[in-house]
């Protein structure tokens, strides 16, 4: 952190008092104080509070942005973006900035946005996507300096703010306190990482890891200035631990991609860039607590587990999928107008990310009973009976030939008994051996 703040409200003040304007950046606190009892309590109590950080420090503004107005004798802005923050904290908001987490508000163009818009309405993509990736903040063109109802309030993480810096750094330092022992809990991340398409936060909370820290919350030392693990504490990690933390060897970052080899949102999972030294700086933070012949073990059946997924559903799923779309067969022309599409869609975005982030982060329950199992259901009894009702040659040639030749689907047309025996002595195994072996 760069303590430039003492200078900063030295030379605010200074300049305050030459245009006559102390008053203002003094009273900021009392006069809200008053009006608003419960903010100025947060504040008053937060790390900010104690070091002298003020309202002005934050909230103060240059005449030219677009969204300052005069307030009191003072220039000020409500919104207090990564920009701001970054006055004091320049590693932190560098880090945020270039992360995943920064492009959130990105997604106008994604076919998640589309459906919103179609199926649903902007009132849900405003209320809903955008109050967890982030929206676009305007400024209301019949109140000028004010800002627009329909874009503010947003939190969301990758919010694109007017002063064009990304996020929102509120999305987890709750205002007005901007406690770290809050941001370290992973209630704190669930406000989004949770649900059908991304259920981390239910997830952690069925795993051992979740198991742990719930019952020991009171030994993870929350509060501490430094919380580096397996010094400041051990019981259990939580996201903040594996994403974010510091290690003895590793710092703390603000990049939460930092750390992850797999991309799991996808229809069909890829490595990321670099992702051995990705998966390498995970793995140092596991160490501090287990061995590495136990994590390489972890990482061995997680693996195996994506190929399971890529292999055996989402390849020829979406080989149906795009043939049935570059032959023009759907009824109606609209994208998600025809319920095959919602098929497939579940398939990957709900039930597949649930089946590979299960394995991630050690949900079994969410590996197959919300996962694997899910898709394999939809699969055979609604993906491909709904292809096969086009009635297209080359399509049913490409389904006859997949569940006749290939052996992880060959299982359909087999008496059970020889199916039992095949489990019992191995064979039906062998089918999936080689997953181990390539991810190996
Ligand atoms: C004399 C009392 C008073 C003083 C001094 C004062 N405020 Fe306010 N503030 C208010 C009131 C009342 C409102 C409600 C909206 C309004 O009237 O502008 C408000 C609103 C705000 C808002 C929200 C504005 C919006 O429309 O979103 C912010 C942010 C704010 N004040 C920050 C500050 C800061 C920072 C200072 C110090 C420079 C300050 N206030 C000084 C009384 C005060
Ligand atoms: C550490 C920086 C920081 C300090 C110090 C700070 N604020 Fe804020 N304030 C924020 C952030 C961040 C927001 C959220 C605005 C946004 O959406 O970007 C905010 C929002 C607000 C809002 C509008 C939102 C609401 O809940 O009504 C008001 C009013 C406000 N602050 C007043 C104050 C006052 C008064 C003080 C001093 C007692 C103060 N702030 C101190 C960062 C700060
Ligand atoms: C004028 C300088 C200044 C600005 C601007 C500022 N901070 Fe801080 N911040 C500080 C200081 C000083 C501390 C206390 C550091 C310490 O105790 O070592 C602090 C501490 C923190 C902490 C740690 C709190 C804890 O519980 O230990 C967080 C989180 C934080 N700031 C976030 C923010 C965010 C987010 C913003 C923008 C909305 C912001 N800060 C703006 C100076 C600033
Ligand atoms: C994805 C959630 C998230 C976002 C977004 C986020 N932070 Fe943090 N931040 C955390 C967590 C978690 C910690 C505590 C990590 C720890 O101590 O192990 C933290 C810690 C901090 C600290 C204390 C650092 C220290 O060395 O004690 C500061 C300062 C801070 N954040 C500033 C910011 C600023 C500025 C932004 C916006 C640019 C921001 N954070 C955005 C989650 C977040
Ligand atoms: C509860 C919060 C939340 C809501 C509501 C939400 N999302 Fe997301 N979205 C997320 C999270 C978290 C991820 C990332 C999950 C991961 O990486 O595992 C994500 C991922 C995505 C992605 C994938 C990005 C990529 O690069 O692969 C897109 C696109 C997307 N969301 C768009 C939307 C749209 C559009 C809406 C509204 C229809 C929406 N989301 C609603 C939290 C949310
Ligand atoms: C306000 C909503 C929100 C909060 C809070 C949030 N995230 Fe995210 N997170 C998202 C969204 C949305 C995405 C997907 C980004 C995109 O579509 O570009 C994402 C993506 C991610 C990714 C994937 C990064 C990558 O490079 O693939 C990780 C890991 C992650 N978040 C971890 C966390 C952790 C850990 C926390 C809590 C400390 C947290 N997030 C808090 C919304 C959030
Ligand atoms: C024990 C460590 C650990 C904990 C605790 C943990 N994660 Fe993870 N997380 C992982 C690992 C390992 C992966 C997979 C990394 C890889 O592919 O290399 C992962 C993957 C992810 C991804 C990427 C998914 C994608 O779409 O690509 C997100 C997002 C995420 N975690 C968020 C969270 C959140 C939110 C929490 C808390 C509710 C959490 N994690 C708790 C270790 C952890
Ligand atoms: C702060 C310590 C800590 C860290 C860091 C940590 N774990 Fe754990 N892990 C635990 C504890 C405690 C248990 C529960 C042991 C038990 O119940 O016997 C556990 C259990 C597990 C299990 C067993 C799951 C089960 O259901 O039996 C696996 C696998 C695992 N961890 C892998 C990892 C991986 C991989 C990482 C790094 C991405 C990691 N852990 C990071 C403490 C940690």
């Amino acid at each position: 952190m760069k303590r430039i703040f003492s200078t900063v409200a030295l030379a605010l003040i200074a300049m305050g008092a030459s245009m006559g304007l102390a008053r203002a950046a003094e009273d900021c606190a009392s006069c809200h104080q008053e009006k608003n009892p419960g903010l100025y309590q947060q504040w008053k109590n937060s790390k900010h509070g104690e070091q002298g950080v003020g309202c002005i420090d934050c909230h103060q503004a240059d005449k030219k942005d677009v969204d300052a107005f005069e307030h009191y004798g003072a220039t000020i802005a409500t919104l207090v973006t990564p920009k701001d923050c970054a006055k004091c904290h320049e590693k932190e908001a560098e880090q945020a900035m270039k992360s995943y987490h920064a492009s959130a508000g990105e997604i106008l163009d994604s076919a998640d946005a589309y459906l919103a818009h179609v199926a649903g309405g902007q009132p849900v993509a405003i209320a809903g996507c955008e109050n967890c990736h982030g929206g676009k903040v305007k400024i209301d063109p019949n109140e000028p300096n004010k800002l627009s109802k329909k874009t503010w309030p947003n939190s969301g993480i990758g919010r694109i703010n007017p002063d064009g810096s990304k996020g929102s750094c509120n999305a987890c330092h709750s205002r007005h306190s901007f406690s770290v022992e809050q941001a370290r809990q992973p209630e704190n991340c669930g406000k989004c990482h949770l649900g059908p398409d991304h259920p981390q936060k239910e997830i952690y909370e069925e795993s051992k890891h979740g198991i742990a820290y719930f019952g020991n919350k009171d030994k993870m030392n929350l509060k501490s200035k430094t919380w580096v693990v397996g010094q400041d504490y051990y019981a259990a990690p939580t996201c903040s631990t594996c994403h974010m933390s510091a290690t003895k060897n590793q710092a703390m970052t603000h990049d939460v991609g930092d750390r992850i080899s797999w991309t799991l949102r996808p229809p069909i999972s890829k490595h990321k860039d670099n992702w051995q030294g990705k998966r390498g700086s995970m793995q140092e933070v596991c160490l501090n607590c287990h061995q590495q012949a136990f994590v390489d073990g972890h990482y061995y059946q997680y693996d195996a587990m994506v190929e399971l997924y890529n292999e055996k559903f989402a390849k020829p799923a979406t080989a149906i999928m795009d043939m049935i779309k570059k032959k023009g067969l759907m009824e109606h022309k609209a994208s998600f107008a025809n319920s095959v599409e919602w098929e497939y869609w579940e398939l990957w975005h709900h039930e597949g990310r649930r089946a590979r982030m299960g394995a991630a982060m050690m949900g079994p329950d969410y590996t197959w009973w919300h996962g694997i199992y899910d898709v394999a259901h939809n699969f055979y009894f609604k993906l491909i009976p709904e292809a096969r009702s086009y009635n297209d040659a080359e399509i049913n040639a490409y389904i006859d030939n997949l569940l006749k030749n290939d052996p992880m689907h060959t299982w359909l047309d087999k008496p059970t008994a020889e199916l039992k025996a095949a489990i019992k002595s191995g064979e039906l195994q062998k089918v999936y051996q080689g997953m181990f072996n390539k991810s190996k």
